[in-house]
């Protein structure tokens, strides 16, 4: 038996084809999980984490059997890929959940889920995001599984938007894709859109027609969404897993139990801020080394006047990133804040411009030129697009420089003429991906410079480039003349 000491981040933390734990400073670093009872007290990081369980089942390198000891959807995914996964202590309730046009097995996993977190009941969702659908990430075990799913005739009933691909579906030979990765991307896509997914394909469903209000019940993946919905919307999303949220989409409901339960919302952890904060990359950070610091927390956060919503998202993806933060509080900006303003909790955790600076420079590996200045990381909204184009109006970018967006934000900026700006300025826009789900390491990229904590991380991690991490303000200074 191995008991893990801390969480998991399954998409980049394990070796798939050797089960050897890979996650910097994870305390086991080095030890295989294959063939053994691991117990885990949790994931962090990607949604897109369960698809590893199938790889590593496909690579003979799984482990024998899972215990949680706590929920973690992703981690229950596990199941679907015929790994046995138990929770600790569960007094193992039956539940029985009738739904008709639906493999039995995604029911069944249903009814293991509200077993192992002993659900309440099984409630209705009125929406789903659905992460996992890059090839770069999902890989053939991925593709094998929706293909497969796609031929037993599922089909989904719940509205269904979809993450971010590999690539641009328009452009990516402008961006370089290699066509061998571009032609397993457009089945990915067209298998879901086929089960009735609608390819919105952005990290930002919010700002593309999925909009969830205060208190709805939605089964989310894409860690920085699933921060969003619940801190910033009020609805409530546990970190969902793709597979489960297929499952989800397929059969309508989820098993009621975790953020989507009053008590589970309430603050964990005070985060007292002692400095002035601007822009998406030091909420970011901020994000990030709350994270870190209490991955399974819910913090409150005291000390912000107001914010941005490129900001606010910022700050969903940090937590997200480094951690398991599903749901945050600021006084006096979020929606549930003010139920808590006497709110007290054990931990407190001070931040000050030192811990921020000081992290900023853990997670930047160069500070010489970068090949590629890669921006969108969430997606950028209207604002942030507008916002941008101001600052490099009569400019020229001296390095490759991308921007990435949702498809809708781009054709109306296109229709506007907007984009003209940006094209001058030599800022190339591209949706329906972002710098980590696409394969830059197979297009020569070696070293990218990024204003999002999050894309610094999983750069390195998933396409292993070197990163910096600068501001939107340094960029224009530096990277245009
Ligand atoms: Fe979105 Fe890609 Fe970042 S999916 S949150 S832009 S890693």
């Amino acid at each position: 038996m191995l008991k893990l000491e801390k969480p998991i981040s399954w998409l980049d933390g394990v070796d798939t084809s050797t089960g050897v734990i890979k996650q910097k400073n994870h305390p086991q670093k080095g030890i295989s999980i294959t063939g053994k009872t691991v117990v885990v007290p949790g994931s962090i990081g990607s949604t897109v984490g369960a698809y590893t369980f199938f790889k590593l089942v496909k690579n003979g390198s799984a482990p024998r059997k899972i215990v949680l000891t706590g929920p973690d959807s992703v981690t229950i995914g596990a199941v679907l890929a015929g790994i046995e996964v138990e929770l600790s202590g569960s007094r193992g309730t039956k539940y029985k959940l009738r739904i008709k046009g639906v493999p039995e097995r995604f029911v069944r996993y249903l009814e293991k889920e509200a077993e192992m977190t002993e659900a309440e009941e099984f409630i209705p969702v009125r929406s789903v995001h659905l992460s996992g659908i890059s090839y770069a990430t999902i890989g053939k075990a991925g593709l094998e599984f929706l293909r497969e799913i796609h031929s037993s005739g599922v089909h989904f009933q719940t509205l269904t938007t979809t993450n971010p691909a590999g690539m641009d579906l328009e452009r990516w030979r402008d961006m370089g894709v290699p066509g061998s990765f571009a032609e397993k991307q457009l089945e990915i896509v067209s298998l879901l859109t086929e089960m009735g997914a609608i390819p919105t394909l952005t990290c930002t469903p919010y700002l593309s027609g999925n909009l969830p209000l205060f208190g709805e019940h939605v089964c989310w993946g894409e860690s920085s969404a699933v921060a969003f919905a619940n801190s910033v919307l009020g609805a409530r999303t546990n970190r969902e897993g793709s597979v489960k949220g297929m499952v989800a989409a397929a059969c309508g409901c989820i098993p009621l139990y975790g953020k989507h339960l009053e008590r589970n919302r309430q603050p964990t952890l005070k985060v007292v801020l002692k400095c002035n904060l601007s822009g998406p990359m030091e909420f970011g950070l901020l994000g990030f080394l709350i994270g870190r610091e209490f991955p399974d927390a819910v913090p409150l956060i005291s000390g912000i006047n107001k914010m941005k919503l490129s900001e606010l998202k910022a700050l969903s993806a940090g937590g997200a990133a480094s951690g398991g933060i599903e749901l945050f509080h600021v006084k006096g900006v979020t929606p549930e804040a003010q139920l808590y303003e006497r709110y007290d909790t054990t931990s407190t955790l001070p931040v000050g411009k030192r811990e921020i600076l000081s992290l900023r420079e853990d997670l930047s590996t160069f500070n010489s030129s970068p090949d590629l200045l890669a921006l969108g990381c969430p997606h950028f909204s209207a604002e942030e697009l507008l916002e941008f184009m101001k600052m490099v109006q009569g400019k020229r970018a001296l390095v490759r420089t991308w921007i990435f967006t949702s498809r809708t934000l781009l054709t109306a900026f296109r229709r506007s003429g907007h984009l003209r700006i940006l094209k001058t300025a030599g800022v190339e826009v591209y949706a329906d991906t972002c710098m980590v789900v696409c394969p830059l390491e197979r297009m020569g990229f070696r070293k990218v410079a990024t204003n999002s904590p999050k894309a610094a991380k999983y750069l390195r991690s998933m396409r292993g480039v070197d990163v910096m991490l600068v501001s939107l303000r340094e960029i224009t200074n530096k990277f245009f003349s």
